[in-house]
C-alpha cells in the first residue's frame, strides 16, 4: 500500500506517468465516471481549505466513488482530544482512502504508519502540499509545454509557503531547472530547503527582494500568500503582508510567455485587474487540481483503467 506524504514518495518516472494519466483524464472525462464506483474517499481537514477538499471530493465523485468526512477540527474527535493515530485506525475501516489536512508538521505522515488505507497530505503545516505540487507541475506542463529548462521565480512567503516547499523539491528534480526567490529578508526560504535540496543537487538558485527587476528572465512566476495563520504575532504579519503586489504595471516588466501562478487563496498580492491578462492561469491551475487528484486517486488505489 502506497501513501503520498511527500512530494518525493513519487520518483520522475511515477510522477511523469501521473501527470500523463491526468492528461488523458483531460481528453476523454467521461471514460473515467465508473471506475471508483463503490469507493469511498475520506476527507479529514483539520484547517480550512476551499480548493482542496472540493477538487478532492470533486475528483472522487466525478470517477463515481463518494465523500465523507469532516472540514474543521472543531466538528470532529480531535476537539475531545482523540490522537490522529486514532482516528486514522477508525478511518481505515469507513473508507477506502484519505486525504488529510492538519496544521502540525508530519500529522499526515504518523496517520500513514497507523493506517490501513493510503493517506494524503492535503497540506501539513508550514511544511508540504504534495497535491498542490501536481497540480502545479501539471498545470506548467500543459501550457509551458515542459518541465525541463525553466526558470522559476518564487515571490512572497517562502518561509511558511508549504507549496513553495513542495514545488522546489519536486522541480529540482527534473533537467535545466533554476529558482529565483523574492522574498523580504524575514520570508525567506528556509535553510533545510537550501541545503538539502537546492545545494545538494546542484540547482542554481538566487535570492532577490526586488520583484520587478527579475521579471523579465521568468518563465514562471509563482506568487503566494503570506501566511498569516503561521505568524507568532499580528504586527509582524501586518507589517509583511503586502510587501507584494503584483499589478498591470509591475506585468509590463515581464515576458509575453511567462505564466502567473498563484496555488490561491490569494489576498491582496496580485490585484484583480492581472485576472484577464492571458499569462495570469492561476483560476485555469485551480481547475486542473481535479484532473490531477482523480489520477492520483487511482494510481493510490491500483485501479486499472481501460
Ligand atoms: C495553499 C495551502 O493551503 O497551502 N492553498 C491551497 O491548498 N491551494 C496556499 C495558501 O493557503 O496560501
Amino acid at each position: 500500500m502506497r501513501h503520498l506524504i511527500s512530494p518525493l514518495d513519487f520518483n520522475v518516472e511515477e510522477t511523469n506517468s501521473l501527470l500523463d494519466l491526468a492528461e488523458k483524464i483531460i481528453t476523454d472525462p467521461s471514460a473515467f465516471k465508473n471506475v471508483c464506483n463503490g469507493k469511498k474517499l475520506a476527507t479529514l481537514f483539520y484547517e480550512p481549505s476551499t480548493r482542496t477538499r472540493l477538487s478532492f471530493e470533486a475528483a472522487m465523485l466525478n470517477l463515481g466513488g463518494s465523500v465523507l468526512g469532516f472540514s474543521s477540527a472543531d466538528s470532529s474527535s480531535a476537539a475531545k482530544g482523540e490522537s490522529v493515530a486514532d482516528t486514522i485506525r477508525v478511518i481505515s475501516s469507513y473508507a477506502d482512502i484519505c486525504a488529510m489536512r492538519h496544521p502540525k508538521e508530519g500529522a499526515p505522515m504518523v496517520a500513514s504508519q497507523y493506517s490501513r488505507i493510503p493517506v494524503i497530505n492535503a497540506g501539513d503545516g508550514g511544511h508540504n502540499h504534495p497535491t498542490q505540487t501536481l497540480t502545479d507541475l501539471l498545470t506548467i506542463k500543459q501550457l509551458k509545454g515542459r518541465l525541463t529548462d525553466l526558470k522559476i521565480g518564487l515571490c512572497g512567503d517562502l518561509k511558511f509557503g508549504r507549496t513553495v516547499h513542495s514545488l522546489i523539491s519536486s522541480l529540482s528534480r527534473y533537467e535545466g531547472i533554476s529558482f529565483v526567490m523574492i522574498s523580504p529578508e524575514e520570508l525567506k526560504l528556509p535553510d533545510y530547503i537550501k541545503h538539502e535540496v537546492l545545494e545538494e543537487k546542484g540547482i542554481p538558485y538566487k535570492e532577490v527582494t526586488n520583484l520587478e527587476e527579475v521579471m523579465p528572465d521568468l518563465d514562471v512566476l509563482y506568487m503566494t500568500r503570506v501566511q498569516r495563520e503561521r505568524f507568532f504575532n499580528e504586527e509582524d504579519y501586518i507589517r509583511l503582508k503586502d510587501i507584494y503586489i503584483l499589478d498591470k504595471k509591475k506585468m509590463a516588466h515581464a515576458g509575453k510567455d511567462m505564466l502567473v501562478m498563484h496555488p490561491l487563496p490569494r489576498v491582496n498580492e496580485i490585484t484583480t485587474e492581472v485576472d484577464d491578462d492571458p499569462r495570469a492561469v492561476y483560476f485555469k491551475q485551480a481547475e486542473y487540481g481535479v484532473y490531477v487528484r482523480m489520477a492520483l486517486i487511482l494510481t493510490l488505489l491500483e485501479m486499472e483503467v481501460q
